[in-house]
């Protein structure tokens, strides 16, 4: 599969896929991303309902923010403060009043995320909310209104938290009006191809590196897997192949993960295909090279590999995105069933 390097990518939050179950899902996104009507995402981790979420609010026509909030990070009594806000004096440390995201999303989109975690307290604010658009900020009196389009996501059956009592059957019935169901990788392994592409395309473009596709053997690799995480685990694999592989083409050995071998090679390429590459960002391979050596020489222990860099964990973690890198997807031991941190 190789990759075209002229082809203008995609915008970053547009669900690539020929699937029949992805063209459903987008004609889907067509008919109700103008409409009040809160949607339901349902999925797997790692299966595209983040995605989706923002380009159903991109496709919404809505002009105020996309505001996500990961419902399942969040103890109860902050979740709360974080959704509706809370004014000075509500609780301890709150000394000013604040926002919530309810309002900052006013006009725009709210993504509740990991939905299924709400408490049920917080389940009935969430029904209030959902019904009629009011609510007060934590200590508050003052009834709020706005006008946020509600997306939210699961990645539990909610049915069946329902039958079990976890989830209240009301709030269920609130927003279960539009469900879009994400379907598997395993379940739609044409897209894998597309996929890979797409994301060795833009790997490559961040690592400098002209890496122009896989061998045979990785692609076969690649179609048998069976993606317990879903697109998120392909575009690790796909990432930490191109930027700590060797060759132009990505090979089985560079696809760990996949029970390809010992892995990719640590040591960066130095020389810079054709792929044209200005002398700034080929300055940056050395830097590439010595964080990548260190944090292999510390079995990825990334405090240790920053003291022997002789810069803090801080420096490291911002060093390695200025430069492309996201030290989750590349550590070794990075695992489908351990999906990236919701900041991804
Ligand atoms: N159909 C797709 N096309 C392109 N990229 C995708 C697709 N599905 C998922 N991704 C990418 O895979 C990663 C995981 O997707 P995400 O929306 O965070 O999954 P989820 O929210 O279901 O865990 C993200 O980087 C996302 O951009
Ligand atoms: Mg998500």
């Amino acid at each position: 599969m190789p990759a075209s390097p002229r082809v203008a990518p995609p915008p970053s939050d547009t669900l690539l896929g020929s699937h029949p179950a992805v063209h459903r899902i987008t004609d889907l996104v067509d008919r109700v991303a103008a409409m009040p009507v809160s949607v339901l995402v349902t999925g797997e981790t790692g299966t595209g309902k983040s995605l989706l979420a923002r380009e159903i609010h991109r496709r919404s026509g809505r002009t105020g923010r996309f505001v996500e909030v990961a419902c399942g990070s969040l103890s109860e009594t902050l979740l709360e403060s974080e959704l509706f806000g809370h004014v000075a004096g509500a609780f301890t440390g709150a000394v000013a009043d604040r926002p919530g995201k309810f309002l900052q999303a006013d006009g725009g989109t709210i993504f509740l995320d990991e939905i299924a975690t709400a408490s049920p307290a917080l389940q009935v604010k969430l029904l209030r909310v959902l019904q009629s658009m009011q609510f007060e900020a934590v200590g508050g009196s003052k009834t709020h209104f706005v006008d946020a389009r509600v997306i939210l996501a699961a990645n539990e059956d909610l049915a069946s938290l329902v039958a079990s009592g976890r989830f209240r059957a009301d709030l269920f019935w609130r927003i279960n009006v539009v469900t879009i169901e994400m379907p598997a990788l395993r379940d739609r392994t044409a897209d894998i191809p597309l996929l890979a592409e797409h994301f060795l395309r833009s790997a490559s473009a961040r690592a400098c590196r002209l890496v122009e596709g896989f061998t045979p053997a990785a692609r076969a690799a690649l179609l048998a897997h069976d993606w317990p995480g879903n697109v998120r685990e392909l575009e690790h694999a796909v990432e930490r192949a191109v930027f700590l592989g060797r060759g132009s083409l990505v090979g089985v050995a560079d696809l760990p993960t996949l029970g390809g071998g010992r892995g990719a090679s640590l040591t960066l390429p130095v020389a810079v295909g054709p792929a044209a590459c200005s002398l700034k960002v080929a300055l940056t391979h050395p830097e590439r090279q010595m964080i990548i050596d260190a944090l292999d020489r510390h079995g990825w222990r990334r405090d240790a590999a920053a003291k022997a860099l002789g810069i803090n964990r801080t420096t490291l973690y911002k060093k390695a995105k200025r430069l492309g890198m996201d030290l989750a997807a590349l550590a070794p031991s990075v695992h489908a069933s351990t999906p990236a941190s919701p900041s991804r």
